[in-house]
């Protein structure tokens, strides 16, 4: 992974390495910031619209005054200096509620910090991994709907999975499965998709909204419905969505093998299929 040469920086276009922000902003005191994670592909945001509008309501729910409608212009303008207009690229967008003296409470008169930068990026067709996972309590905060910069937890959940040579960590709370550490995670149940319900204990993933789509268009029972840990041995499928994996099929659950070689669960490539016409 390398660095983009180009970065947005509140308003400006800047070499990256020239690209400086204040040991101040609360973005880096506090994790006090919201970011988005978004990819184009044939010249298109693939649900660029859904993005922002979460953004837009994150930014509410933490009360950062910032109206990303002012993206539209530019992030077209970093594409440009970036040479990725119409590339393949992933682009990551961070509002932080931006500098002032340490004080936990939100200080009054406040500019936002806002960066943005686009790297290249071609995401498979279809993601072929069939992921191994391993299982952890989900001992994140509370408000996991909210996409917020401070991502340790899920760092240290990921980082396990990596030390575990896992594609991802599966996540619980209270006996049932959440998400995963940076993606949301389906059950396939007797012909049934099963996912966490869109509440504060998950992330609720534009690819997610995009499947429980795809499957009430293909007649695919879809149930927002968290599954029991202790279910798992009833479990037929599982996979993994989000904006960078797409869909990933679970093989392993720690031991509890679901497939086996290169095969994967009918639903799922079914889900895959159908995910490959909407780029
Ligand atoms: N991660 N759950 C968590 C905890 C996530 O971090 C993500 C995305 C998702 C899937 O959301 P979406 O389908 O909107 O990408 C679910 C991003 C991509 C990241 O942190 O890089």
């Amino acid at each position: 992974m390398s660095y983009p040469d180009k970065v947005y920086l509140n308003g400006q276009i800047v070499d990256s390495a020239e690209a400086k922000i204040s040991v101040f902003n609360r973005g880096f005191i506090f994790g006090d910031g919201l970011y988005e994670v978004m990819v184009q592909i044939n010249g298109i945001f693939f649900y660029e619209k859904e993005h922002l509008a979460r953004l837009q309501s994150g930014l509410h729910k933490v009360n950062i005054d910032f109206d990303v409608a002012i993206l539209n212009n530019e992030i077209p303008k970093l594409l440009h200096a970036a040479q990725l207009t119409d590339v393949d690229c992933m682009l990551y967008i961070q509002i932080t509620r931006g500098v002032a003296p340490r004080q936990h409470s939100f200080p009054s008169n406040i500019k936002p910090t806002v960066m943005i930068y686009a790297v290249p990026k071609v995401l498979p067709e279809i993601n072929l991994v069939n992921a191994h996972v391993i299982i952890r309590k989900d001992f994140r905060w509370s408000r996991c709907d909210i996409k917020m910069t401070s991502l340790l937890g899920n760092v240290m959940l990921n980082e396990e999975a990596m030390q575990h040579d896992c594609y991802e960590t599966i996540l619980h709370r209270n006996g049932v499965f959440t998400e995963a550490s940076h993606s949301n995670l389906f059950f396939v149940k007797d012909g049934a998709v099963y996912t966490h319900p869109a509440d504060e204990h998950i992330l609720n993933g534009i690819t997610r909204i995009v499947v429980i789509e795809l499957c009430h268009l293909l007649g695919i029972k879809i149930i927002e419905k968290a599954i029991k840990v202790a279910e798992i041995d009833s479990i037929d499928e599982a996979f993994l969505t989000g904006t960078s994996t797409q869909i990933a099929a679970i093989q392993n659950i720690d031991d509890h093998q679901l497939y086996s070689g290169n095969k994967k669960g009918p639903i799922t490539k079914r889900l895959q299929e159908a995910f490959l016409k909407l780029k």
